[in-house]
């Protein structure tokens, strides 16, 4: 399987629950790499930005209010099959419905502050991930 590269973002939901560590620990056990990472508070332009595909939704605007309500830690993962391997980890978009074991079933309370944003395919983890490291080469070096 190729290595990839995934765009990650601790919602401010967990953040506010001081389950970074928790969340990290999963991605590490997992055989993923943080190969970079910025807890940032995000401006309401930048999460519009972040889910424009999103805009025509009916929970566009409390998605965003959700997004901006606190700090974020974004990250990039990368590893074997990053993509899917972190989507899987992180479990279905309602806590709800995700399977036992995985980061929104553990630490999310509901299908809007749902603990974690993942990239889902690598054209979206490639635009995602330019988003917020715009200079990633830079970085990993
Ligand atoms: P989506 O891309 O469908 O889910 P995922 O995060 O699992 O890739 O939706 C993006 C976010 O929008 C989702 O994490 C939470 C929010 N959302 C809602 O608040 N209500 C909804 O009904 C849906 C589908 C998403």
């Amino acid at each position: 399987m190729a290595v990839e590269r995934t765009l990650s973002i601790i919602k401010p939901d967990a953040v506010a629950k001081n389950v970074i560590g928790k969340i990290y620990q999963r991605f590490e056990d997992a055989g993923l790499k943080i190969i970079a990472a910025r807890m940032m508070h995000l401006s309401r332009a930048e999460a519009e930005g972040f889910y424009a595909v999103h805009r025509e939704r009916p929970f566009f605007k409390d998605l965003v209010d959700f997004m901006i309500s606190g700090p974020v830690m974004v990250q990039v993962l990368e590893g074997e099959g990053a993509i899917l391997k972190n989507r899987d980890l992180m479990g279905a978009t309602d806590p709800k419905k995700a399977a036992p074991g995985t980061i929104r079933a553990d630490f999310a309370d509901s299908i809007d502050a749902n603990a974690v944003h993942g990239s889902d395919a690598a054209e979206t983890a490639a635009v995602e991930i330019a988003y917020y490291f715009p200079a990633l080469n830079v970085y990993s070096r």
